[in-house]
Formats: structure tokens, C-alpha cells, sequence
């Protein structure tokens, strides 16, 4: 939900940007060449459903706070929405999903071999775009987050049809699939403008907060908004057995009748998915709707975006510190973009 009238804060600075922006897309389109048709078809499907380019915005506006306006920028946004673009594809595979950004996934168009195989392309694009730039530490740092990417993936399919998953589990996973690669975007910046290790630290930790915030809206959003706002299926968390927050905390304050529901459901999502082999329940076949009333009974989806709002301020004091100006102002928004978003 919008806090005021007129274009969101967000909005309009990335449309400051725009003309940078522009320059990015040139750049990924330009990665895009390969002797596979199936590159070509998957580039432009992926191309034309857009994206809002969330990561390579961070790093143009932390540059930008730091003090570096150069085209190294260009190179290295490019190169984090590949990765960015990389993991969605592979993400798709793991969780069986068939609707993104409004559009089928390419897993559900081409298949999962041939989606595994584009993932990896633009993986390998984007360290190549990050050595052609040449800093080791972004090279080092890129690579550890795809490192970290996988580790939080493979934990979530360990915690998945898990009643008795923590709070801390699933802040492991979100730190690692979502925020470190919000976290890498803007010290990216920061290490391109040569600014201390304690400004870097202080980009990586904004980046962090946000991403975590950003994470929990999404979580949240998954049992409150419908499909035509999401461009994907709604409780499609719970029909793959993820327990994300919202029901982390139902789970924690419901009876325990209600518990056992809970439990009983996620197993039958797991059985099924087990069955199915696509990671997921087929929708229609287990009724999801009882364990989505407790979730909004209990409070699970207001709590956890009243948790996102925390780790929103969290990420602005991170950035306190530096000159106020547009770049900040910038980044502040995109950190309130992460809680009021609704897509
Ligand atoms: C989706 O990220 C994956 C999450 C971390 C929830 P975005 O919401 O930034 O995806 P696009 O690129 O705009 O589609
Ligand atoms: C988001 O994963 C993070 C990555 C894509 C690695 P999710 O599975 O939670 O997000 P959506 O719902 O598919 O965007
Ligand atoms: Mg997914
Ligand atoms: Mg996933």
C-alpha cells in the first residue's frame, strides 16, 4: 500500500537513474549472444516480462553515495542482475513453479533440463562480465554470494513440510537465498567508489537489512495478495511446503488441534510433492484454506510485515552516517519500497 498520492518515492528515483538504467539493459542484451537459439528465446521472454531491477538500482545509487559515478557502475549492475536472473530461473526449477513477473516460468515453457542449463549460462555470463571488470574483491564477493545462494536453497528444501522449523532456520535461509545478494549489490558499489572497510560494512549491512525486509514483504504477500498483483499463485509458499514467517508464527501461537491441522497438511503437501516429483502439491487436490484462516487469525502476515519494518529501520540507521543527499534519499526509499511493495 502506497503511504501517500502521486509516484512512489522509489519509483521516482529510479527514474532520476533512468538514463543509467537504460545503459544496463544495453549491457545485459549485449551478454545475450550465444550460439543457442534457446538463449536468444529465453533472453527475450525474460526481456520482455521485465523485472524491477531492484539490485542493479542499489548498486548504482551506493556507488553513487560513496562518491563513484563511472561507468564501472554500468558493467557491474549488469553483471547482479544476471545473477539475479540466474538464480529466479534455477528457483523456478527447485519449486516446481510455473507463473513469474505475469508469464510462465522458462522451466514450464522449455523444460527443467533446458532452464538448469540457461540458469548456468547466465551465471558463467556474469562472472564473466565481473572479471572483465577486474576487482577482485567484487569477484570474491559475487562468488561467495552465489555460494551462499545455493546453501540457502538447499537448507530451505531441508526445512521444507517442517512443523517444528525455527526462527532462526528460516532466518538462515532468507539471509542466504534473498538478502546477501541485496547486501553484495550495494558494498559492490562501495568497493568500486574505494571507500573504508567500515563504509563498505555499512553498505553490506543496509543491503542486508533491506533484503531481509524485502524478503518478509514477500512472505507476507504470498497469503494476502491475489495472483493478478503477484503475477505468480498465491499461497504457493504453503503449497510448497515452505514455512515461511507467517506461519512460523501461527504455528507458534495456535493450539495445539490446530497445530496438529497445520502439520498433518504440510505432510500431505509432502507426500504429494514427493509423488509428483515437481516439489509441490498440485493445488487442487489439498485445500490449503483452513491453514490460511489460522494464519490470518493468528496474526501471522501483520506480524511479519510489522518484522520487516524493523530490519527497514535497521537498514536506514545502517546509512545514517553518510551525507544526505539523492543517492541516500535514494536508498531510503528503496528500503521503504521493501515493505510497501505489492508485487
Ligand atoms: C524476487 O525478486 C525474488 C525475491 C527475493 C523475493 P524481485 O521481486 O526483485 O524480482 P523481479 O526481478 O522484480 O521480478
Ligand atoms: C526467492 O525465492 C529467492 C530466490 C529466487 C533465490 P522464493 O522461492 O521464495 O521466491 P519466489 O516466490 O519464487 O519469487
Ligand atoms: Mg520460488
Ligand atoms: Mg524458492
Amino acid at each position: 500500500m502506497p503511504t501517500s498520492n502521486g509516484p512512489a518515492p522509489f519509483a521516482m528515483a529510479m527514474e532520476r537513474i533512468a538514463p543509467t538504467l537504460e545503459l544496463v539493459e544495453q549491457a545485459m542484451r549485449a551478454q545475450l549472444a550465444s550460439e543457442s537459439p534457446l538463449i536468444a528465446a529465453m533472453g527475450d521472454h525474460l526481456f520482455a516480462a521485465g523485472g524491477k531491477r531492484v539490485r542493479p538500482g542499489l548498486l548504482l545509487f551506493a556507488a553513487e553515495l560513496c562518491g563513484y559515478t563511472g561507468p564501472r557502475r554500468i558493467q557491474l549492475a549488469a553483471a547482479i542482475e544476471f545473477l539475479h536472473t540466474a538464480s529466479l530461473i534455477h528457483d523456478d526449477v527447485v519449486d516446481g513453479s510455473e507463473l513469474r513477473r505475469g508469464r510462465p516460468t522458462p522451466n514450464s515453457l522449455w523444460g527443467n533440463r533446458r532452464a538448469v542449463l540457461v540458469g548456468d549460462f547466465f551465471l558463467a555470463r556474469s562472472s564473466a562480465m565481473t572479471v572483465e571488470d577486474g576487482d577482485l574483491d567484487v569477484l570474491w564477493l559475487f562468488a561467495d554470494t552465489i555460494r551462499r545462494m545455493a546453501e540457502g536453497e538447499l537448507l530451505q528444501l531441508q526445512y521444507s513440510f517442517d512443523p517444528d522449523v525455527t526462527e532462526a532456520n528460516y532466518y538462515q535461509v532468507i539471509e542466504r537465498k534473498s538478502a546477501l545478494l541485496f547486501s553484495a549489490a550495494c558494498e559492490a558499489g562501495a568497493i568500486i567508489a574505494g571507500v573504508t572497510r567500515s563504509e563498505r560494512r555499512r553498505l553490506a549491512e543496509f543491503g542486508r537489512e533491506m533484503g531481509l525486509a524485502f524478503q518478509l514483504r514477500d512472505d507476507a504477500l504470498d497469503y494476502e495478495a491475489g495472483a493478478d498483483q503477484l503475477g505468480k499463485p498465491p499461497y504457493a509458499d504453503l503449497g510448497e511446503g515452505k514455512v515461511t514467517l507467517p506461519l512460523l508464527l501461527t504455528l507458534k501461537r495456535c493450539t495445539a488441534t490446530e497445530r496438529a491441522e497445520i502439520a498433518a497438511l504440510l505432510k500431505d503437501v509432502g507426500a504429494q510433492a514427493a509423488s509428483l516429483e515437481s516439489g509441490r502439491a498440485a493445488p487442487e487436490t489439498i485445500h490449503l484454506e483452513p491453514v490460511v484462516r489460522h494464519v490470518e487469525r493468528y496474526r501471522g502476515v501483520v506480524d511479519t510485515v510489522r518484522r520487516a519494518r524493523e530490519h527497514v529501520a535497521r537498514a536506514t540507521a545502517a546509512i545514517a552516517p553518510f551525507p544526505d543527499g539523492a543517492a541516500r534519499q535514494a536508498l531510503l526509499a528503496a528500503a521503504d519500497f521493501a515493505v510497501v511493495r505489492g508485487s
